[in-house]
């Protein structure tokens, strides 16, 4: 057995991207399995491929591979309407889609507490239901995918699978949700989403032992942003924000998100509670204009390249992954 899983994770709050590194990195790597951890339908992950933009919210973003098989672990929640319309919009076959018995459901009034003073309110949750399902998971009366007709087609051992596929030397991808700094445990309490989000939770979302991972890419966006309440250390104005093209619209929530400049220490602790093996640093082309599209490192400019060796140096872990727009191709793949 060579280990073949490789795990994916955000490194700020959310957003940082990884819709579109996993994208290409199912393209690329084609792998057997991409398997997606993380919280649920909170999330919003956006995949450009063949000129052509989907949003997902419950599909793994490499369902651009068409032979991956297409799992959500035990640990993710499931919005039966939500994963059942993305199935149909992304118009990919139904039998690719695997969903372990053991995942929990989201149903209305998950919905209707989460939309309430108290959670959206207070909190900015993105009112979809998560929070409210993962308090009724630890109270051990939510739903599981197994209790629901309409998932009965798809349900799934995940854990059985992705351990099969290790065994036959399969490769697997790993793909999380959210941000470092959104975790429950790691990040800025209580501005956070309801569980763990760092590479050990998602593993354990999945059911994928430390032992079986080979390599934790973690992705940060070349600039934060942050959506909902909560510290962001040296957040911007929306005007400088407009200005220096780093404004953008939440994909879940329509929700205007918060910019700030890169941020070296929230980078190195990342890396820290990832165990990051290699980073990725995606919109390097709306910090630096100049290399929007390059796919060559050795065509971005002199800044460009001391912007990405100033990040190596100061957390310690190569980056491997450089996105410079939003097509999956618009990449830059350094790795071995
Ligand atoms: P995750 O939640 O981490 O998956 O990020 P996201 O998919 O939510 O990112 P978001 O929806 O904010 O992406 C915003 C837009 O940026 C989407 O249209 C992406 O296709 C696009 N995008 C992703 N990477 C790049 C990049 O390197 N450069 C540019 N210009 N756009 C990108
Ligand atoms: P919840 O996860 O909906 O409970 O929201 C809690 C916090 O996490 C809020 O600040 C949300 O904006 C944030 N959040 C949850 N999921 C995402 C995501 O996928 N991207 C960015 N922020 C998120
Ligand atoms: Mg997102």
């Amino acid at each position: 057995m060579i280990l073949c899983a490789l795990v994916v994770v955000g490194g700020f709050f959310g957003d940082e991207g990884k819709g579109k590194i996993v994208s290409y990195l199912a393209f690329r790597d084609k792998p057997k399995i991409v398997a997606r951890g993380g919280v649920g339908p909170n999330a919003g992950h956006t995949v450009v491929f063949n000129g052509k933009s989907y949003k997902l919210r419950q599909l793994p973003s490499g369902f651009i591979h068409e032979k991956a098989r297409l799992l959500l672990g035990p640990g993710v929640l499931i919005n039966p309407k939500v994963l059942l319309k993305e199935i149909s919009e992304t118009n990919i076959n139904p039998r690719r889609v695997g969903i372990d018995y053991q995942a929990g459901i989201i149903e209305e009034t998950h919905i209707e507490r989460d939309q309430k003073k108290d959670l959206k309110g207070r909190l900015g949750t993105t009112g979809t239901g998560c929070g409210p399902a993962n308090a009724d998971r630890a109270l051990r009366i939510l739903k599981i995918a197994r209790d629901i007709d309409v998932l009965k087609d798809f349900l799934t051992d995940v854990p059985g699978e992705i351990h099969e596929a290790i065994e036959n030397d399969e490769k697997v991808l790993i793909e999380g949700t959210q941000g470092t700094f959104l975790s429950l445990y790691h990040g800025t309490y209580p501005y956070v989403t309801s569980k763990d989000v760092t590479a050990s939770a998602i593993c354990s979302d999945v059911g994928l032992g430390p032992k079986f991972v080979k390599d934790v890419l973690v992705v940060f966006k070349a600039y934060v942003t942050r959506v909902g309440a909560g510290p962001l250390p040296g957040e911007l104005s929306e005007e400088e924000a407009k200005k220096r093209g780093w404004f953008e619209i939440a994909t879940v929530t329509g929700r205007k998100r918060r910019a700030a400049p890169f941020n070296y220490e929230l980078a190195k602790r990342a890396v820290m509670l990832n165990s990051a093996t290699m980073l990725a640093i995606t919109k390097l082309d709306k910090v630096f204009p100049e290399v929007a599209g390059v796919r060559d490192f050795d065509k971005l400019s002199d800044e460009a390249i001391m912007f990405i060796k100033n990040i190596e140096r100061k957390v310690g872990v190569p980056v491997k992954i450089i996105s410079t727009g939003p097509d999956l191709q618009d990449t830059i793949d350094l790795r071995d």
